[in-house]
């Protein structure tokens, strides 16, 4: 990280975020890897630090830090535990639904509580059969009086059994296609809302990722964001334009927290009687990560910077630092993995953890195909073709 780019808020915030990350985040991230638990504490170290809601404005209680601060506090979680870092980094997409579309109404009846932690938020867009192909979901929202019925069922849903709040996308008219689609904010205990099945998953295990059913579930009419049908669909491609960066920082962490690892174990491990680091063979490696991960980086704050000033035509930028950081996160943990040699592929050490930790984030907010798809059509369409 070049210091200097930053402001002195900013270094701040980045030493809390690594004081909290090395004191309760690296210490139990094994623990709840093997036990697939959510991290409560974790959770509640956030609170007393100060560190809940920090892309959200001062006037809902945040630090009114915009994205980039997001990306700077995610980063330093996801280089002690990309699970850890991703749980953080969820609420953000969960929340920016509200942020961005919710009525002054809304924002000031759920924004404070997830500024303060109080409150975590899920985000709902996927479903069994419509995962890349998002505007092809059938959950359905039917308007009754003063209440919405939904039902259906979401699937992916990150910190779904956790959360009090889920901001569920929903069809609300079938013949409209994607502008046929609205979002509504579902509060944990509306009767028809259950959790189904949790994943047992590769990596980040701390996370809960579930189903959720909605069965006649009756959601007043209030909670529909924005108080008109029909937003959802942008809604939801608005928020993941601001949300991948904080995929993309989830990334930047996991590979510069396994190269840390990685220059600590090539000191001290010795073959032909000599620290493995003092070979060049290694150190072009060495370098190469490092060079990778610091591009991601830029790459990553530069375009959060871009959201924060307000900037038009984010998406391709948004999609390319996805793109970008989370393939780095794959190839540096992989050959991370590999310097640690035998070691390198046993749970004794934590460098395993990284890379499968990695894998998800060239999945999940888009896939990386998705990512590409979305770079390619911008291009096309800003030089001229269709
Ligand atoms: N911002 C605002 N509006 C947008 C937009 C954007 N970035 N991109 C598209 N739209 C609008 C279009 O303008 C269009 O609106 P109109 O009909 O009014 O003209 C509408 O949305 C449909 O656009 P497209 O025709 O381009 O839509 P498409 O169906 O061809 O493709 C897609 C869209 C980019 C492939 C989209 O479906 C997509 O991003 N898919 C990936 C879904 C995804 O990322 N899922 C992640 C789940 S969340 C998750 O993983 C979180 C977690 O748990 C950690």
């Amino acid at each position: 990280m070049i210091e200097e780019l930053y402001t002195s808020d900013q270094m701040e915030l980045r030493d809390r975020a690594r004081d909290l990350a090395e004191t309760v985040i690296r210490p139990a991230a094994a623990r709840y890897d093997a036990e697939q638990t959510y991290p409560w504490e974790f959770q509640t170290a956030i609170k007393d630090a100060g560190l809940s809601g920090v892309w959200l404005p001062q006037e809902y209680g945040g630090l009114g830090g915009g994205v980039l601060d997001l990306c700077i506090v995610v980063e330093e979680f996801s280089r002690a535990c990309g699970g850890m870092g991703v749980c953080y980094a969820v609420n953000a997409t969960g929340s920016l639904p509200l942020l961005l579309g919710g009525t002054d109404e809304q924002k000031e009846r759920w924004l404070p509580g997830i500024a303060a932690g109080e409150d975590l938020i899920a985000f709902g867009l996927s479903e069994k059969e419509s995962g890349s192909d998002a505007g092809s979901m059938t959950t359905r929202a039917v308007r009754d009086g003063d209440r919405y019925i939904l039902n259906g069922e979401k699937k992916w849903n990150s910190i779904g059994s956790v959360a009090s709040l889920n901001t569920i996308f929903a069809v609300t008219d079938p013949l409209q296609g994607s502008r046929g689609i609205s979002a509504l904010v579902v509060e944990r205990g509306t009767p028809g809302y259950t959790v189904g099945k949790h994943e047992d998953k590769l990596g980040i295990r701390c996370m809960p990722v579930v189903e959720t059913h909605f069965e006649d579930c009756r959601v007043p009419a209030g909670n529909l964001l924005g108080g008109s049908e029909g937003l959802g669909f942008g809604l939801a491609m608005s928020t993941l334009d601001r949300a991948r960066p904080g995929i993309a920082a989830q990334a930047v962490g996991l590979a510069q927290g396994a190269l840390d690892l990685t220059l600590d174990y090539t000191h001290g491990r010795k073959q032909f009687g000599q620290s493995i680091s003092s070979f060049q063979g290694v150190q072009w490696m060495l370098a190469d990560m490092a060079t990778r991960i610091e591009g991601a980086r830029q790459l990553v704050h530069a375009t959060a910077r871009a959201i924060d000033m307000g900037a038009r035509g984010i998406t391709r930028t948004s999609a390319m630092c996805k793109l970008l950081a989370t393939e780095v996160a794959m190839k540096v943990t992989t050959d991370c993995v590999q310097l640690f040699g035998g070691y390198g592929y046993c749970k004794d050490y934590p460098i395993e953890k990284y890379m499968r930790d990695a894998k998800i984030t060239q999945i999940y907010e888009g896939t990386n195909q998705i990512q590409r798809l979305v770079i390619g059509r911008s291009l096309v369409r800003d030089t001229g073709g269709r």
